[in-house]
């Protein structure tokens, strides 16, 4: 008998109305739209506009956008999975506020927090669960209203973030697609190069907290692209080599969106093709944890059964990794 795998059997996502382009933000801070694309590859994100709205607002319609189209109903669900960096609240978990306003009330939640890899993260915590065969129906979703931690007075990170969410559903298969093999690594030394310096148990909010604009990312871009750059083609490559898969066997990569120059760079390490390379940063920029079902969701009528795919990503952490799956089915026609 073969070994029970986990699959993604369906995708849903959500980015909400409103689009701050490069122009926008050319009347806020002191840049252009020459400089973001050239630099970044960013045209535009969505912001999430409204006093009292947080992530879960993103994540549950992301949810609700994946249940209506599996038509799988919220009672199904055994267990969902929030992957963020900006909760709702310092606690509950965002994920059992995601749970509660989807009508999820047989599963349990958690949430996790692996910086920009969040998303691989939850996918291999989530499909470890379904591997053991207690569990059936696993939500992973991401979600991150980043525009609530980004400091637009500061024109080195203001252009890179936007807000969204995406969400997967995973089921086991006993067919040969699913995901096959992952890795992912740690180096928290690296968190002195991105973070959030006050909010949290070392430094509670204060008035001198916010006076010194602690409450926002704090990022040295230079060194944060040194380690992404290499950090990330090198997990690629090593889930490539150790699964002996060479380009022509691949057909898509799915590459976390922080800047183009870092996919760029990792696509040509992986000797990939550029139309194998599933893009988007340009109407999204770095949504953190939705970038990787962002694409999926974008890309899921392209997508057969059998699919080769990797999943790549690197962030604060710093965290890294990258997953080897099949795809499990092909667009309904
Ligand atoms: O997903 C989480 C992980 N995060 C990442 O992967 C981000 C990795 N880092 C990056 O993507 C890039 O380092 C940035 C996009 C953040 C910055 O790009 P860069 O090419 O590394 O620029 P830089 O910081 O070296 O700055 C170059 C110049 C500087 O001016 P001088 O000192 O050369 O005169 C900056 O002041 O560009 C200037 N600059 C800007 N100019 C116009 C910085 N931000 C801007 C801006 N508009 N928005």
């Amino acid at each position: 008998m073969s070994k029970t795998k986990a699959a993604i059997t369906g995708v849903g996502a959500y980015v909400p109305d409103y689009i701050l382009t490069n122009e926008e933000l050319s009347t806020m801070v002191d840049t252009t739209d020459e400089w973001i694309m050239t630099r970044i590859g960013i045209k535009e994100r969505h912001i999430l506009k409204g006093e009292g709205k947080g992530t879960s607002d993103l994540g549950v319609e992301a949810v609700k956008n994946l249940l209506k189209k599996t038509g799988v109903s919220p009672d199904e669900i055994d267990l969902l999975i929030c992957t963020t960096v900006t909760p709702d609240m310092v606690f509950p978990a965002t994920a059992n506020i995601i749970s509660d306003k989807a009508g999820i009330k047989n599963a349990f939640s958690f949430d996790i927090n692996a910086g920009c890899s969040g998303f691989l993260y939850g996918l291999t915590t989530a499909s470890q669960f379904i591997e053991t065969g207690k569990y059936k129906k696993v939500i992973v979703v991401g979600a991150d209203k980043m525009s609530s931690i980004v400091d637009y007075t500061d024109r080195t990170t203001c252009p890179i973030f936007g807000d969204g969410a995406g969400a997967v559903l995973l089921e086991p298969t006993e067919d040969e697609n699913g995901i096959i093999d992952f890795k992912n690594y740690v180096d928290g030394s690296g968190r002195k190069h991105l973070h959030q310096k006050a909010g949290g148990s070392v430094k509670p909010p204060s008035h001198e907290t916010i006076d010194a604009r602690e409450h926002f990312i704090y990022q040295e871009g230079q060194a944060v692209f040194k380690f992404a750059v290499s950090n990330m083609a090198d997990v690629a490559v090593e889930i490539m080599k150790r699964n002996n898969l060479n380009s022509n066997d691949l057909n898509w990569l799915v590459p976390h969106q922080a800047n183009l120059r870092i996919i760029d760079a990792t696509a040509r390490r992986m000797e990939l093709d550029k139309e194998k390379v599933m893009i988007n940063i340009q109407k999204y920029g770095n949504t953190t944890d939705a970038t990787i079902p962002l694409l999926l969701n974008e890309w899921e009528n392209k997508l057969k059964k059998g699919d080769n795919l990797i999943i790549a990503s690197f962030g604060a952490g710093f965290t890294w990794g990258a997953m080897y799956l099949k795809w499990s089915y092909s667009p309904k026609v």
